[in-house]
């Protein structure tokens, strides 16, 4: 069995969009449970909307529910407290840190690598603005600087993400052949994780 959390210090982003498309990514290659363990209840609720190829559990129901699941992935409220992430860190095989590209939230994110340490965690770049913004590239750049570790893939701003959330399915299966791109971009970040695991 694999865990991957996926958290952060903050809200809005794009910690569920990602929880639920990392999901949706593994469940093509076993058996997936989504715990959802944010009391907002995000992922339940794009559940319930539409209909998601892996079984999304309330946290309360969690140990029930992921039976012989073969991939966990763990989408959690935002959690401001680093102390909270470290101990998150233990309970998983990877922590998944989501941030967006904007210079306010540099430093947070550098000071909880800090206080990572050598946990097994990654920063991952989302709701990057198109080119010709080089906002996403430069985040990156500064964190690799920072001595963060990132995830080489970046995952691309589109109004594809709330369109899929509000149907309640991945973006890979609204009908809009401009958005395979985007659905593109969790594969690339799964297959980058898959050679971690
Ligand atoms: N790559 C993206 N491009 C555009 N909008 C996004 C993207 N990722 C997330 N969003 C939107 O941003 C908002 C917050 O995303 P969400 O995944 O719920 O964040 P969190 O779980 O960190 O609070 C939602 O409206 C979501 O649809
Ligand atoms: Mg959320």
């Amino acid at each position: 069995m694999k865990i991957l959390t996926v958290t952060g210090y903050k809200g809005g982003v794009g910690k569920s969009t990602t929880a639920i498309h990392l999901a949706t990514y593994f469940s093509d290659k076993g058996k997936t449970v989504l715990v959802d363990g944010d009391p907002n209840r995000t992922s339940i609720a794009w559940a319930e909307r539409g209909n998601l190829p892996f079984t999304v559990a309330d946290e309360r129901q969690a140990m029930k529910m992921i039976g012989d699941g073969e991939y966990i992935v763990i989408d959690t409220p935002a959690r401001p407290h680093t102390d909270d992430l470290k101990e998150l860190a233990k309970g998983c095989d990877l922590l998944i840190l989501p941030t967006a590209p904007d210079v306010l939230s540099l430093e947070p994110m550098l000071e909880t690598a800090r206080d990572l340490g050598d946990a097994k965690y990654r920063a991952l770049l989302t709701i990057v603005p198109p080119m010709p913004s080089r906002e996403g590239e430069l985040m990156q750049k500064d964190l690799i600087e920072g001595g963060v570790p990132v995830f080489k893939t970046m995952i691309r701003r589109t109004v594809g993400f709330p369109k899929a959330a509000l149907a309640g399915v991945p973006i890979r299966d609204v009908t809009d052949h401009r958005l395979k791109d985007a659905w593109q971009d969790y594969v690339a970040l799964g297959n980058e994780i898959m050679e971690m695991l």
